[in-house]
């Protein structure tokens, strides 16, 4: 069991580490970038992650990187007050890399996965609710409401009626008994996509609550950049990339420009403190999707923190 780095040379090209810097990786996982990062310049790097056993295996990395890799166990939401318990308070580069390692989805006991049988746990650090909890206790219309939001479910009323007419004859307590209702009432789809893959995302964010993380990390981070920083995200859905591309798009100042009727809204058009790296998200290339299946859905966006406040954003360079 491993996890494959997704466009690892496309994240260390923006997240471009030098010697002497202070970086931070949001989401260790497996390690790989952060290796990638240690071995690329002589930098310091701190390392996030709420999931404890990710932060065991990377135990033998820090003794390969004794003084200059250093982990910490928390949600990347919090980084402020994470790092600030260490002394830190300003970074050269952030690189969050969204969603769930392969180690998390191929260990049948986290129950992310419905093509193995496994307690319907779902939660990627240490406590709060599992998935099984809030399968067990949301009523009807808010589980319509959760899978419509976070998966984007068009059949999420009849799949909230399926569960709740199941759990009303026994507890769900397992990925494949959830799985098999959703299958149950959803048809399968012609692109042979599960039916339960949209419920099973759905009910993922909303136990680990990844959007709000998305949203908290992004203002950390755009707080912690020194002039020069760089912040580089890698996200796997839409709802994740659609938060990123519009946090990117207002810190650059590229937000959709208000009338030039309405004064208040030009008066109210804060100066940009970044410049896109990425003028639209890049994408894996082909051959490292042949070689890695998980890495299709990848979509990239970076930005740099203006060296001075008052910089113009070079947006002529923008290809
Ligand atoms: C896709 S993996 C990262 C893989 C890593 N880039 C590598 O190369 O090995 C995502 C990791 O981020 C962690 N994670 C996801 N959301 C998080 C959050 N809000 N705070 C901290 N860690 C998070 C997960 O537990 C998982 O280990």
């Amino acid at each position: 069991m491993s996890h494959i780095p997704v466009m690892l040379e496309e994240v260390l090209q923006n997240l471009a580490p030098r010697d002497g810097e202070m970086h931070l990786d949001g989401t260790f996982g497996g390690g790989g970038y952060a290796r990638a990062i240690l071995e690329t310049a002589a930098c310091t790097l701190w390392a996030i992650d709420r999931d404890p056993e990710a932060l065991a295996r990377g135990a033998a990395l820090v003794q390969q990187f004794p003084a200059r890799l250093h982990l910490v166990e928390g949600s990347f939401g919090d980084m402020l007050n994470l790092l600030g318990q260490h002394g830190v308070s300003a970074l050269d580069g952030v690189v969050l890399d969204l969603g769930l390692s392969s180690f998390q989805i191929d260990d049948a006991s986290r129950g992310f996965s419905f093509r193995h049988s496994g307690h319907l746990d779902m939660r990627m650090g240490r406590g709060g609710v599992s998935a099984a909890e809030l399968v067990a206790s949301l009523p009807e219309a808010e589980l319509a409401d959760t899978l419509y939001q976070f998966g984007e479910e068009r059949l999420s009323r009849r799949i909230a009626r399926a569960i709740v007419n199941a759990r009303a004859e026994a507890p769900i307590q397992t990925t494949t008994e959830l799985a098999a209702i959703i299958r149950g009432v959803v048809p399968q789809s012609r692109d042979g996509i599960d039916p339960a893959t949209r419920s099973f995302q759905a009910l993922r964010i909303r136990v680990n609550d990844e959007l709000g993380e998305i949203e908290r990390g992004l203002n950390a981070a755009a707080t912690l950049l020194n002039p020069g920083g760089r912040l580089v995200v890698v996200s796997f859905h839409s709802l994740e990339d659609r938060i990123v591309k519009r946090f990117f798009a207002d810190a650059a100042g590229r937000a959709p420009a208000p009338s030039r009727h309405d004064p208040r809204g030009l008066a109210a058009s804060p100066a940009p403190r970044f410049k896109l790296l990425t003028s639209r998200a890049l994408r894996p290339k082909a051959s490292e999707i042949a070689a890695n299946p998980r890495a299709r859905s990848a979509r990239l966006r970076a930005m740099q923190r203006l060296t001075q406040d008052f910089e113009t954003p070079d947006f002529e360079r923008q290809p």
